[in-house]
């Protein structure tokens, strides 16, 4: 963590929690992230339950006078409108009260066949539409065996670069390992701050100020116990964290960890 840039704690829920428990869940987040200073914090329901926990969020915040949570969508179709049977559009994410979206997540990129090229593209239109992109990147199991990890992250980032680039620090790298998701097994630090500083250089190729802006999250089993070691790492911005956010206690322990980090009078 560099006390430059305010860490952001994501909580991606993927399929879970798509009713009214969702609306629940966020309270719940939303009262713990208001007592905390010097963190961002942002949920990733499912579309079914994103207008509610907007209106949730929202209705909380003001009650409190603190400020309101993020609320990202796990995807959207990157066209306005039209004959695109089962998808969403930025502007109606915008509508349902998002301000954030995830592009890119591995398992979009896996299940659906998600590439390179129309994840940038997908980062592009999010920007367009007033939606802070999380553009995530990460290599498999077989690429880090095969020593393959930087050419692959790289080349995922490189990929949306541009979008990066356009969206002036709007936007927010996350580096997922997919070996590590749902695993239990998190990248060592050490790993993940050696990705994370590759991913800082590449963009600071292209516009140096950007890249000291930009945030990096680390994504994969983040969990209570090992977020401080992983968030005290200097290129380590925040975290993406599935499982552990579908528990208030162990989201609300990662969120007080960055808390804590955040307010240290020195970054680790
Ligand atoms: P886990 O924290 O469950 O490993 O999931 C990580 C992830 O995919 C977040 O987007």
């Amino acid at each position: 963590m560099n006390r430059a840039r305010t860490p952001l704690i994501a909580g991606n829920w993927k399929m879970h929690h798509g009713g009214a428990s969702g609306a629940e869940l966020a309270a719940a987040v939303q009262r713990i992230a208001a007592q905390l200073r010097g963190v961002e914090c942002v949920v990733a329901p499912p579309f079914t339950a994103l207008a509610a926990v907007a209106q949730t969020v929202a209705e909380i915040a003001e009650q409190t006078g603190h400020a309101s949570i993020g609320v990202a969508a796990q995807n959207f179709y990157p066209e306005e409108k039209g004959a695109f049977t089962g998808e969403v559009s930025a502007s109606m994410l915008a509508d349902a009260g998002c301000n954030w979206v995830i592009v890119g997540h591995s398992e979009r990129r896996q299940l659906f066949g998600e590439t390179d090229a129309f994840v940038a593209k997908k980062a592009k239109v999010a920007l367009e539409a007033r939606l802070h992109p999380i553009v995530c990147v990460g290599e498999t199991l077989e690429e880090r065996g095969a020593g393959a990890t930087l050419e692959v992250v790289l080349r995922q980032l490189r990929a949306a670069t541009d979008a990066l680039v356009a969206g002036k620090g709007a936007a927010v790298v996350a580096y997922e390992p997919v070996w590590a998701i749902g695993t239990g097994k998190n990248a060592t630090p050490a790993d993940a701050q050696e990705v994370h500083a590759a991913i800082r250089k590449e963009l600071s190729a292209r516009d140096a100020g950007l890249a000291e802006r930009t945030r990096i999250l680390y994504g994969g089993s983040v969990k209570a116990d090992n977020a401080a070691s992983l968030l005290g790492q200097p290129d380590v911005d925040g975290a993406l964290v599935g499982g552990a956010s579908l528990d208030v206690a162990a989201f609300g322990a990662i969120l007080r960890a960055a808390a804590e980090l955040a307010s240290r009078p020195t970054s680790a």
